[in-house]
């Protein structure tokens, strides 16, 4: 098949399209490279695909690409790009959220319409839409009520795909995504943050109390559950949760750091931070039923692997200056957001 992978060059996109060579797909991948982290770290994600003869990479913004003729040709379409990150999006900053989420993909979906060849457009949407839910596990069905401008912006993504669905006809797909983690997660979320305090002997910075809770999912997952919706005959038109189905509080998550490790990992407690929903958790049955999900890789496996990720790309930093930006600055700046969607 032909795929279209947008932001390819982020964390998840990036793990996507390699799965898709490796099955011996031809993948387009877009990405715009946009500033939220570091421009290096997404060139890295995206090295090893570039000497494969299978994969074309477009650095551009999807506000501006000529999408008609990238979509030419392309059978499934796979959208990921986006603005992520619960924290920011307030104020000024909701505008990077509406052009990133709302805007670019509304252009996509309008443009995959028009060419008339796309058989499945499975779009990446977040447990954020559900912001604090009164009951747990959270279904589809459950209402949305987000408690960020980022959980906001994914229910209107959301909301597009089913109109273009409904009024032309479009095959789409959406994966409601929860807390996703594994090597190259993005270093503005807590476990990359803390492993990266780990091995820097730095207090780990933790929002609240710590027993917040999140429902984990490790990247291969949501990869294969991508893959399951490309295909799953039933799939089109409907929402799916996919999750991990182990729920861990942030404390946990730290001790299993510290256990693992045998190195001491001391914590900084800060204020709450808005726009964080206090419990995630999925019921992920009706994955399970229709795409025939379910996940495979548990923490304790899948943090060792992130854990060894952070070690080996902090090593690289340092042995190779010119990627250059001082490691001080980088703890500085991941302490300064936690954004787990
Ligand atoms: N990581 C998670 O835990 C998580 C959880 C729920 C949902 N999601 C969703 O999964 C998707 C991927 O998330 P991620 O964690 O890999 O994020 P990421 O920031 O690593 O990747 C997103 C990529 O999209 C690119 N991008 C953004 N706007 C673009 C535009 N207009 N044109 C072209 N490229 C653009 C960015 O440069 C970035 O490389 C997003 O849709 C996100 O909302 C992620």
């Amino acid at each position: 098949m032909r795929c279209l992978v947008t932001g390819v060059a982020g964390f998840i996109g990036s793990h996507l399209a390699e799965r898709l060579l490796s099955e011996g797909h031809e993948v387009c991948g877009i990405d715009a490279f946009t500033d939220f982290y570091p421009r290096q770290i997404k060139e890295r994600n995206i090295q090893g695909m570039l000497t494969s003869n299978r994969f074309d990479f477009i650095e551009g913004d999807l506000l501006r690409l000529p999408l008609v003729s990238l979509l030419d040709g392309v059978d499934w379409v796979f959208h990921l790009a986006a603005q992520a990150g619960v924290r920011q999006g307030w104020g000024n900053e909701f505008v990077r959220y509406v052009d990133a989420n709302v805007l670019a993909t509304q252009r996509l979906l309008e443009d995959a319409v028009r060419v008339g060849n796309v058989r499945r457009f499975v779009c990446a949407s977040s447990s954020s839409v559900y912001g604090e839910a009164t009951s747990l596990p959270v279904k589809e069905a459950t209402p949305l009520r987000p408690v960020s401008p980022y959980g906001v912006t994914k229910a209107t993504t959301e909301q597009l795909c089913m109109l273009y669905h409904r009024n032309c006809g479009l095959p789409v797909v959406i994966l409601r995504y929860f807390t996703v983690y594994g090597p190259r997660q993005r270093p503005d979320m807590a476990f990359y943050r803390f492993c990266y305090a780990l091995i820097n002997q730095q207090p780990a910075l933790v929002y609240g109390d710590g027993r917040q809770t999140r429902d984990v999912t490790y990247v291969d997952d949501v990869v294969e559950a991508n893959l399951l919706a490309a295909v799953a005959p039933a799939a089109v038109g409907l929402v799916f949760n996919i999750a991990g189905g182990a729920r861990v509080s942030i404390r946990e998550v730290i001790d299993l750091l510290k256990e693992m490790s045998g190195m001491p990992l001391p914590v900084k407690f800060l204020d709450d931070q808005r726009g964080e929903a206090h419990d995630t958790f999925a019921d992920i049955s009706q994955a399970n039923y229709v795409l025939g999900f379910s996940p495979r890789i548990g923490l304790r496996e899948g943090l060792r692997r992130e854990l060894d990720y952070v070690i080996s790309y902090t090593r690289g930093l340092a042995s190779r200056p010119y990627l250059g930006w001082p490691l001080d600055s980088i703890s500085q700046r991941l302490g300064e957001s936690d954004n787990d969607k």
